[in-house]
């Protein structure tokens, strides 16, 4: 944060791409922002050894020579949090980009303008205010309700607070006294260092899932509000989609999308996509409610190092004024290989795949905000993290992937064959995982479905057998495949087919609520048990997947949309009646 120690000085001895080292006359500190060069670009120092500084610049150095001045500003790299974050595109700097055109130029001075922002006081003077408190409530028209917050390190008695009116969010609008009698002027906004996690008064143990409307997540593979996911993918398996599907339907109330583009084109996509995106529940623009974070190829890689950071350093900043936040990041691969372009600047020893050997713990800084917790002034509020990985060839063992493994309690692998046969989305049943299930079971119990972890496990293993099968029946053929076994087939099949594909386009199937996923499992769950007791009776497998029923079993979440889950139990008696014929039959047959 801001200090009155006396501003120190370097000189430029050495200069590769976005990194320099400086001799230092005076004292730096790690992750000091730094004034670079006669046109004082930003920059971080990132290492100290010595009289040596070494400075990652956050804006093209070219023109930039050793000898050059260098200026520390006595703070951290920190960004400013304040109203008018919501609805706009920033850089890895949070310095704001105007849709496709970045307008970000060189230099340390640029202004979110001159906007200001409706300011309604919730505290009078004489009030008493703890750090993380609420002053003020914004509510723009053109964004979601928000609230200005005390920066977190400041606490005391509001001497003057505005009327309601229009204010600039770097105005100084009121000011507090601290126990000390100094007076600090307070504004809607606030600076925060990207790269040190904001307090909080506890982290409080997950309770409910992050709802997100999709079948394989919430059912098989849920995260916990206040989670860590991700989703690894080869190229086209569906990452992009999906992070933008979640964007769209998961129950937070504020979005956090940060983009480092896998090719500029990708990027740019979002860029365009996002704005004109429809916020579903409420058919308001979803930029109302959400702040992008864009490296576009253009960009220093060290704005896309910083650029992780700076997203959950915003995130948290939503989370402590009591909101359920989710951050998306796509691609974290893009943001490692940044990581490893820097480290292979300052000749650092490489570690596996040419990553340093702090990439590790770089992540686990990232992840390990994620959270659940009560606010410094007790409101309880969540920042859940989902990470894209992009594995060079898809492959999972790759460092960067593993790593993230040991972080993330939700593994979604996107699988290259199930994008191929245009199963989306393509997560793959029997890499992912998610180690919240216990913890999860009493959001699905609440909602009418204490079975839901029996039929989970149930699903799972038919999938897992269903794996083994097919490799079996590759070899002797489906045919020679006992009935039990080619029962397990057939209804391993259903819940694919029925359960875990789910399109993102389909207007009637892109969301599904928890009632209409405990029907859809219920009904499959029927239908195992139904077609098993068919099968003693000497019904066959073959006579069963012939079934008109079978169709619209498989086709049920296309067929049955949220107002007529009663569907469901017509669905159920169709089946019912057309077993009982079949084994009706059977038992004529054998007789
Ligand atoms: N859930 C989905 N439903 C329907 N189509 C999808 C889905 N996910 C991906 N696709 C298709 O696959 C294409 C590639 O997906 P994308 O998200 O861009 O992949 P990635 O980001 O992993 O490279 C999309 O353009 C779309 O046509
Ligand atoms: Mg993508």
């Amino acid at each position: 944060m801001r200090s009155n120690a006396p501003v120190a000085e370097a000189t430029i001895t050495w200069i590769s791409g976005p990194v320099l080292r400086a001799m230092t006359h005076g004292s730096f500190r790690i992750h000091e922002a730094a004034l670079v060069g006669r046109r004082r670009l930003l920059g971080e120092v990132i290492r100290i050894n010595g009289n040596e500084a070494v400075v990652q610049v956050y804006e093209d150095t070219t023109g930039l020579r050793p000898g050059d001045p260098l200026t520390g500003t006595g703070s951290q790299l920190s960004v400013r949090l304040g109203p008018g974050l919501l609805g706009n595109i920033y850089d890895g700097l949070l310095r704001p980009l105007a849709g496709m055109g970045p307008y970000v130029r060189p230099g340390i001075n640029q202004s979110r303008g001159d906007r200001t922002f409706p300011f309604i006081p919730l505290a009078k003077p004489g009030d008493h205010l703890l750090p993380g408190a609420a002053f003020g409530a914004i509510h723009r028209t053109d964004a979601r309700p928000q609230h200005c917050l005390v920066p977190p390190g400041l606490e005391g008695e509001v001497v003057r607070i505005a009327d309601a009116g229009h204010y600039s969010e770097k105005l100084a609008i009121g000011s507090l006294r601290d126990e000390a009698g100094d007076t600090h002027p307070i504004s809607m906004s606030h600076h925060w260092p990207v790269r040190r996690p904001r307090p909080v008064s506890s982290r409080i143990p997950v309770e409910g899932p992050l709802f997100t409307g999709q079948r394989v997540l919430d059912s098989i593979f849920p995260i916990a509000c206040g989670g860590r996911a991700a989703m690894p993918g080869g190229f086209g398996t569906g990452k992009t989609v999906l992070q933008e599907t979640l964007a769209k339907w998961c129950d937070a109330d504020v979005i956090i999308y940060v983009g480092c583009g896998e090719r500029g084109n990708e990027m740019a996509g979002v860029l365009h996509e996002f704005p004109s995106l429809e916020d579903p529940r409420t058919g308001r623009p979803l930029m109302e409610r959400t702040v992008i974070i864009a490296n576009t190829s253009n960009m220093p890689v060290s704005a896309r190092e910083a650029s992780i950071y700076t997203a959950v350093t915003v995130g948290e900043y939503f989370r402590d004024q009591g909101m359920r936040v989710a951050l998306m990041a796509d691609s974290t691969s893009r943001w490692a290989e940044a990581l490893r372009d820097i480290s292979g600047r300052l000749g650092e020893l490489p570690s596996e795949a040419g990553y340093p050997a702090y990439l590790s713990s770089r992540q686990a800084d990232f992840y390990e905000r994620a959270a659940h917790v009560r606010t410094l002034c007790r409101h309880i509020g969540s920042l859940s993290i989902i990470g894209a990985v992009s594995p060079p060839s898809a492959d999972f063992s790759e460092p960067v992937t593993t790593h993230t493994k040991r972080y993330v309690r939700s593994f979604w692998a996107l699988d290259a064959g199930r994008a191929q046969a245009r199963f989306y989305p393509a997560i793959d049943p029997l890499q992912s995982y998610s180690e919240d299930i216990d913890a999860l079971s009493e959001f699905w119990n609440q909602n009418g479905n204490p079975q839901w972890p029996e039929q989970r496990r149930r699903f799972l293993s038919l999938l897992e057998d269903q794996d083994r099968l097919e490799r079996m029946a590759r070899i002797v053929g489906k045919d020679s495949l006992p009935q039990r076994q080619q029962h397990i087939l057939l209804c391993a099949d259903l819940v694919n087919e029925a359960f875990l594909r789910q399109s993102a386009f389909s207007p009637v199937d892109r969301f599904c609520t928890p009632a209409r996923q405990i029907a859809m499992m219920k009904l499959i769950i029927y239908f195992i048990e139904q077609s098993e007791k068919a099968i003693a009776q000497k019904v066959r497998v073959e006579d069963i997947s012939a079934l008109p029923v079978m169709r619209r079993l498989r086709r049920m979440g296309e067929e049955i949309g949220e107002d007529d889950l009663d569907k469901f139990d017509e669905l159920r008696l169709e089946l019912d009646q057309e077993c009982t014929e079949l084994t009706k039959r059977a038992a004529q047959n054998v007789g």
